[in-house]
Protein backbone atom coordinates (compact mmCIF):
# COMPACT_ATOMS: atom_id res chain seq x y z
CA UNK A 1 0.00 0.00 0.00
CA UNK A 2 1.64 3.21 -1.33
CA UNK A 3 -0.89 5.52 -0.82
CA UNK A 4 -4.30 5.78 1.17
CA UNK A 5 -6.83 7.47 -1.35
CA UNK A 6 -9.92 5.30 -1.39
CA UNK A 7 -11.16 2.37 0.60
CA UNK A 8 -12.42 0.76 -2.15
CA UNK A 9 -8.60 0.19 -2.68
CA UNK A 10 -8.29 -1.88 0.38
CA UNK A 11 -9.26 -5.65 0.82
CA UNK A 12 -11.02 -7.10 4.41
CA UNK A 13 -7.06 -8.38 5.10
CA UNK A 14 -5.79 -5.34 4.92
CA UNK A 15 -9.16 -3.39 6.62
CA UNK A 16 -8.63 -5.93 9.62
CA UNK A 17 -5.15 -5.51 10.22
CA UNK A 18 -5.45 -1.13 10.43
CA UNK A 19 -8.40 -1.73 12.72
CA UNK A 20 -5.77 -4.24 14.73
CA UNK A 21 -3.01 -1.76 14.86
CA UNK A 22 -5.40 1.03 15.42
CA UNK A 23 -6.32 -0.38 18.95
CA UNK A 24 -3.31 -1.29 19.37
CA UNK A 25 -1.85 2.38 19.02
CA UNK A 26 -4.73 3.72 20.66
CA UNK A 27 -3.96 1.42 24.22
CA UNK A 28 -0.25 1.84 24.08
CA UNK A 29 0.48 5.13 22.40
CA UNK A 30 4.12 5.26 24.38
CA UNK A 31 5.41 1.83 22.51
CA UNK A 32 5.57 3.46 19.22
CA UNK A 33 6.64 7.15 20.47
CA UNK A 34 10.15 6.94 18.32
CA UNK A 35 8.65 5.13 15.12
CA UNK A 36 8.47 8.48 12.83
CA UNK A 37 11.62 9.74 14.04
CA UNK A 38 13.21 12.16 11.29
CA UNK A 39 9.88 12.01 9.14
CA UNK A 40 7.80 14.46 7.81
CA UNK A 41 4.20 15.13 6.52
CA UNK A 42 2.85 18.11 4.64
CA UNK A 43 -0.79 18.88 4.75
CA UNK A 44 -1.84 20.32 1.82
CA UNK A 45 -5.42 21.59 2.51
CA UNK A 46 -7.77 23.38 -0.39
CA UNK A 47 -10.53 23.29 2.46
CA UNK A 48 -10.76 24.65 6.30
CA UNK A 49 -10.42 21.70 8.61
CA UNK A 50 -10.53 21.22 12.49
CA UNK A 51 -10.41 17.15 13.08
CA UNK A 52 -8.51 16.43 10.04
CA UNK A 53 -5.61 18.70 10.30
CA UNK A 54 -4.72 18.51 13.92
CA UNK A 55 -4.92 14.84 14.59
CA UNK A 56 -2.76 14.33 11.62
CA UNK A 57 -0.07 17.16 13.54
CA UNK A 58 -0.79 15.55 16.59
CA UNK A 59 -0.39 12.37 15.13
CA UNK A 60 2.93 12.85 13.44
CA UNK A 61 4.16 14.60 16.30
CA UNK A 62 3.00 11.85 18.70
CA UNK A 63 5.22 9.26 17.18
CA UNK A 64 8.24 11.38 16.67
CA UNK A 65 7.95 13.28 13.92
CA UNK A 66 6.66 16.45 12.49
CA UNK A 67 4.38 18.00 10.43
CA UNK A 68 3.79 21.47 7.93
CA UNK A 69 0.72 22.48 7.17
CA UNK A 70 0.24 24.36 3.68
CA UNK A 71 -2.81 26.98 3.40
CA UNK A 72 -4.14 26.02 0.06
CA UNK A 73 -7.46 27.74 1.12
CA UNK A 74 -7.19 31.07 -1.05
CA UNK A 75 -5.51 29.21 -4.22
CA UNK A 76 -6.58 25.71 -5.70
CA UNK A 77 -4.00 23.41 -5.98
CA UNK A 78 -2.69 23.19 -9.60
CA UNK A 79 -3.29 27.29 -10.01
CA UNK A 80 -0.06 28.95 -9.29
CA UNK A 81 2.23 25.70 -10.80
CA UNK A 82 1.11 22.75 -12.01
CA UNK A 83 0.15 20.10 -9.77
CA UNK A 84 2.81 17.69 -10.86
CA UNK A 85 5.61 20.42 -10.48
CA UNK A 86 4.10 20.88 -6.90
CA UNK A 87 4.15 17.17 -6.18
CA UNK A 88 7.51 16.39 -7.34
CA UNK A 89 8.98 19.52 -5.09
CA UNK A 90 6.94 18.47 -2.00
CA UNK A 91 8.08 14.95 -2.30
CA UNK A 92 11.96 16.56 -1.63
CA UNK A 93 11.45 17.57 1.61
CA UNK A 94 8.47 15.62 3.15
CA UNK A 95 7.77 11.56 3.78
CA UNK A 96 3.80 11.97 3.23
CA UNK A 97 1.67 14.17 1.75
CA UNK A 98 -1.98 14.90 3.30
CA UNK A 99 -4.43 16.17 0.92
CA UNK A 100 -7.64 18.17 1.03
CA UNK A 101 -9.13 18.51 -1.86
CA UNK A 102 -12.49 19.61 -3.83
CA UNK A 103 -11.76 17.57 -6.71
CA UNK A 104 -10.67 13.75 -6.50
CA UNK A 105 -9.17 13.99 -9.04
CA UNK A 106 -6.00 16.29 -7.83
CA UNK A 107 -5.74 14.04 -4.72
CA UNK A 108 -5.16 10.97 -7.41
CA UNK A 109 -2.62 12.84 -9.28
CA UNK A 110 -0.78 14.13 -6.20
CA UNK A 111 -0.37 10.74 -5.56
CA UNK A 112 0.80 9.78 -9.07
CA UNK A 113 3.21 12.12 -9.61
CA UNK A 114 4.92 11.95 -5.95
CA UNK A 115 6.87 9.16 -5.43
CA UNK A 116 6.09 9.45 -1.43
CA UNK A 117 2.80 8.21 -0.03
CA UNK A 118 -0.49 10.73 -0.51
CA UNK A 119 -3.54 9.97 2.00
CA UNK A 120 -6.70 11.65 0.99
CA UNK A 121 -7.71 13.87 4.18
CA UNK A 122 -11.05 14.44 2.06
CA UNK A 123 -11.96 15.15 -1.38
CA UNK A 124 -15.74 16.12 -2.95
CA UNK A 125 -16.09 11.97 -3.34
CA UNK A 126 -14.13 10.04 -0.73
CA UNK A 127 -13.45 10.80 2.98
CA UNK A 128 -11.75 7.38 4.01
CA UNK A 129 -10.29 8.57 7.24
CA UNK A 130 -13.29 9.20 8.77
CA UNK A 131 -14.91 6.17 7.93
CA UNK A 132 -11.77 4.24 8.92
CA UNK A 133 -12.32 6.19 12.36
CA UNK A 134 -16.07 5.34 12.21
CA UNK A 135 -16.01 1.72 12.11
CA UNK A 136 -13.25 1.87 14.81
CA UNK A 137 -15.58 3.36 16.59
CA UNK A 138 -17.75 0.88 16.09
CA UNK A 139 -15.30 -2.43 16.82
CA UNK A 140 -14.78 -0.72 20.19
CA UNK A 141 -17.95 -1.03 21.33
CA UNK A 142 -19.54 -4.50 19.16
CA UNK A 143 -15.83 -6.37 18.52
CA UNK A 144 -17.31 -7.57 15.20
CA UNK A 145 -19.23 -5.53 13.04
CA UNK A 146 -19.95 -8.28 10.76
CA UNK A 147 -24.33 -8.33 10.83
CA UNK A 148 -24.65 -5.46 12.15
CA UNK A 149 -26.92 -2.40 9.93
CA UNK A 150 -25.61 1.17 9.75
CA UNK A 151 -28.21 3.70 7.98
CA UNK A 152 -26.87 6.53 6.31
CA UNK A 153 -29.78 10.03 6.64
CA UNK A 154 -29.54 12.63 4.64
CA UNK A 155 -27.00 13.70 1.27
CA UNK A 156 -25.14 10.96 -0.38
CA UNK A 157 -21.89 12.64 0.31
CA UNK A 158 -17.98 12.34 0.25
CA UNK A 159 -18.37 10.66 3.89
CA UNK A 160 -21.74 7.75 2.37
CA UNK A 161 -19.34 6.98 -0.17
CA UNK A 162 -16.86 6.15 2.16
CA UNK A 163 -19.02 4.53 4.36
CA UNK A 164 -20.30 2.64 2.07
CA UNK A 165 -16.87 1.55 1.34
CA UNK A 166 -16.62 0.48 5.21
CA UNK A 167 -19.38 -1.57 5.07
CA UNK A 168 -18.62 -3.85 2.59
CA UNK A 169 -14.91 -4.59 4.10
CA UNK A 170 -16.79 -5.23 7.42
CA UNK A 171 -19.54 -7.15 6.41
CA UNK A 172 -22.40 -5.01 7.44
CA UNK A 173 -25.40 -4.25 5.53
CA UNK A 174 -25.87 -0.42 4.46
CA UNK A 175 -29.12 1.21 4.04
CA UNK A 176 -28.64 4.71 2.48
CA UNK A 177 -32.37 7.07 3.45
CA UNK A 178 -31.84 10.24 0.76
CA UNK A 179 -34.34 12.21 -1.67
CA UNK A 180 -34.06 10.72 -5.10
CA UNK A 181 -31.70 13.20 -6.33
CA UNK A 182 -28.98 13.19 -3.72
CA UNK A 183 -28.54 9.25 -4.12
CA UNK A 184 -24.80 8.20 -3.22
CA UNK A 185 -22.42 7.46 -6.40
CA UNK A 186 -23.51 4.76 -7.96
CA UNK A 187 -19.79 3.29 -8.48
CA UNK A 188 -19.70 2.62 -4.84
CA UNK A 189 -22.98 0.87 -4.96
CA UNK A 190 -21.97 -1.20 -7.50
CA UNK A 191 -18.83 -1.71 -6.09
CA UNK A 192 -20.89 -2.87 -2.70
CA UNK A 193 -23.34 -5.71 -4.13
CA UNK A 194 -20.72 -7.46 -6.87
CA UNK A 195 -18.22 -7.58 -4.27
CA UNK A 196 -20.19 -8.03 -1.14
CA UNK A 197 -19.44 -11.99 -0.26
CA UNK A 198 -22.13 -14.38 -1.26
CA UNK A 199 -22.29 -16.43 1.98
CA UNK A 200 -22.76 -12.87 4.00
CA UNK A 201 -26.13 -11.54 4.63
CA UNK A 202 -24.77 -8.10 4.03
CA UNK A 203 -27.08 -5.83 1.92
CA UNK A 204 -27.68 -2.25 0.35
CA UNK A 205 -30.94 -0.84 -0.16
CA UNK A 206 -31.38 2.73 -0.37
CA UNK A 207 -35.14 3.92 0.31
CA UNK A 208 -36.39 7.74 0.28
CA UNK A 209 -38.18 7.14 3.55
CA UNK A 210 -36.91 6.99 6.97
CA UNK A 211 -38.97 3.74 7.65
CA UNK A 212 -36.28 2.59 5.70
CA UNK A 213 -34.31 2.87 9.44
CA UNK A 214 -36.80 0.16 11.30
CA UNK A 215 -33.88 -2.64 12.65
CA UNK A 216 -30.68 -0.03 11.99
CA UNK A 217 -28.30 -0.52 14.55
CA UNK A 218 -26.62 2.89 13.60
CA UNK A 219 -27.89 6.10 12.35
CA UNK A 220 -25.51 8.67 10.71
CA UNK A 221 -26.15 11.66 9.34
CA UNK A 222 -23.82 14.69 8.14
CA UNK A 223 -24.43 18.24 6.84
CA UNK A 224 -26.44 18.94 4.03
CA UNK A 225 -24.44 21.36 2.21
CA UNK A 226 -20.93 20.19 2.35
CA UNK A 227 -17.79 22.28 1.34
CA UNK A 228 -17.95 23.68 -1.73
CA UNK A 229 -21.89 23.60 -2.00
CA UNK A 230 -22.53 26.67 0.51
CA UNK A 231 -24.18 28.26 -2.91
CA UNK A 232 -27.03 25.55 -3.25
CA UNK A 233 -27.81 26.13 0.92
CA UNK A 234 -31.43 27.51 0.68
CA UNK A 235 -32.01 24.94 -1.95
CA UNK A 236 -30.33 22.05 0.27
CA UNK A 237 -32.11 23.19 3.17
CA UNK A 238 -35.12 22.68 1.64
CA UNK A 239 -34.78 19.39 0.01
CA UNK A 240 -33.17 17.63 3.48
CA UNK A 241 -35.49 19.43 5.98
CA UNK A 242 -37.75 15.96 5.97
CA UNK A 243 -34.24 13.99 6.83
CA UNK A 244 -33.73 15.96 10.44
CA UNK A 245 -32.48 13.27 12.93
CA UNK A 246 -34.46 13.73 15.79
CA UNK A 247 -35.86 11.66 19.11
CA UNK A 248 -38.18 10.47 17.53
CA UNK A 249 -36.68 9.54 14.06
CA UNK A 250 -33.97 7.66 16.21
CA UNK A 251 -36.91 5.60 18.08
CA UNK A 252 -38.09 4.76 14.54
CA UNK A 253 -35.31 2.25 14.64
CA UNK A 254 -36.86 -0.20 17.14
CA UNK A 255 -33.69 -0.79 18.58
CA UNK A 256 -31.50 1.23 20.83
CA UNK A 257 -29.40 2.20 18.55
CA UNK A 258 -25.65 4.44 18.43
CA UNK A 259 -26.67 8.22 16.38
CA UNK A 260 -23.05 9.07 14.37
CA UNK A 261 -21.81 12.18 12.40
CA UNK A 262 -18.20 13.05 11.48
CA UNK A 263 -18.66 17.07 12.19
CA UNK A 264 -18.44 19.35 12.08
CA UNK A 265 -22.14 19.27 12.96
CA UNK A 266 -25.13 21.98 12.33
CA UNK A 267 -27.11 21.75 15.06
CA UNK A 268 -30.99 21.66 14.59
CA UNK A 269 -30.69 21.51 11.13
CA UNK A 270 -29.24 17.89 10.39
CA UNK A 271 -29.83 16.65 13.60
CA UNK A 272 -31.33 18.26 17.10
CA UNK A 273 -29.58 18.94 19.94
CA UNK A 274 -31.41 16.44 21.74
CA UNK A 275 -29.96 13.39 19.48
CA UNK A 276 -26.57 14.79 19.10
CA UNK A 277 -26.11 15.38 22.64
CA UNK A 278 -28.03 11.92 24.11
CA UNK A 279 -25.99 8.82 25.61
CA UNK A 280 -26.40 7.26 21.78
CA UNK A 281 -24.10 10.11 20.62
CA UNK A 282 -20.63 8.89 19.35
CA UNK A 283 -19.95 11.72 17.73
CA UNK A 284 -17.11 12.86 20.11
CA UNK A 285 -15.47 9.03 20.04
CA UNK A 286 -15.47 8.97 16.50
CA UNK A 287 -13.62 12.34 16.76
CA UNK A 288 -10.87 10.70 19.07
CA UNK A 289 -10.41 8.20 16.94
CA UNK A 290 -9.44 9.86 14.06
CA UNK A 291 -6.17 10.85 15.87
CA UNK A 292 -5.84 6.74 16.79
CA UNK A 293 -6.82 5.58 13.37
CA UNK A 294 -4.84 7.89 11.74
CA UNK A 295 -1.43 7.34 13.28
CA UNK A 296 -1.47 3.45 12.59
CA UNK A 297 -2.20 4.46 8.86
CA UNK A 298 0.86 6.90 9.29
CA UNK A 299 2.50 3.77 10.59
CA UNK A 300 1.50 1.77 7.80
CA UNK A 301 2.50 3.64 5.26
CA UNK A 302 5.61 5.27 6.79
CA UNK A 303 7.29 2.57 9.20
CA UNK A 304 5.92 -0.68 7.48
CA UNK A 305 9.36 -2.86 8.70
CA UNK A 306 9.31 -1.54 12.19
CA UNK A 307 5.29 -2.22 12.39
CA UNK A 308 6.48 -5.73 11.52
CA UNK A 309 9.40 -6.34 14.03
CA UNK A 310 7.01 -4.57 16.53
CA UNK A 311 3.97 -7.20 16.13
CA UNK A 312 6.81 -9.95 15.50
CA UNK A 313 7.82 -9.30 19.27
CA UNK A 314 5.06 -11.01 20.22
CA UNK A 315 2.98 -7.77 21.68
CA UNK A 316 0.17 -8.79 19.57
CA UNK A 317 -0.31 -12.60 19.22
CA UNK A 318 -2.76 -11.82 16.06
CA UNK A 319 -1.08 -10.39 13.91
CA UNK A 320 -1.35 -11.07 10.46
CA UNK A 321 -3.47 -14.72 11.77
N1 LIG B 1 -14.79 15.23 10.19
C1 LIG B 1 -13.83 16.00 9.67
O1 LIG B 1 -13.14 15.64 8.71
O2 LIG B 1 -13.66 17.20 10.30
P1 LIG B 1 -12.82 18.44 9.76
O3 LIG B 1 -13.50 18.94 8.53
O4 LIG B 1 -12.84 19.43 10.88
O5 LIG B 1 -11.42 17.98 9.45
N1 LIG C 1 -19.47 16.19 3.75
C1 LIG C 1 -18.71 17.16 4.49
C2 LIG C 1 -17.77 16.48 5.43
C3 LIG C 1 -16.95 17.40 6.30
C4 LIG C 1 -16.01 16.65 7.19
C5 LIG C 1 -17.96 18.06 3.53
O1 LIG C 1 -17.41 17.56 2.55
O2 LIG C 1 -17.92 19.27 3.75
Amino acid sequence: MKDFLSLKDLNPDLWKQLLRVSAEVKNHPGHFRQMLVGKSSVLVFEKSSLRTRLTFELGMKQLGGDAVYLDYQESRLGGRESLSDVARNLERWFDCIVARTFSHEAVVQLAEYASVPVINGLSDEEHPCQALADAFTLVEKWGELEGKTLAFVGDGNNVCVSLIHAALLSGMSFVAITPHSHQPDPEAVRDFERFSSSSSSARYQWTESLQGLRGADVVYTDTWVSMGQEDETRERVRIFQAYQVTPEVMASTGKDSYFMHCLPAHRNQEVTDSVIDSPQSLVFEQAENRLHVQKALLLFLLAPKELDRYFQLGRLAAWKS
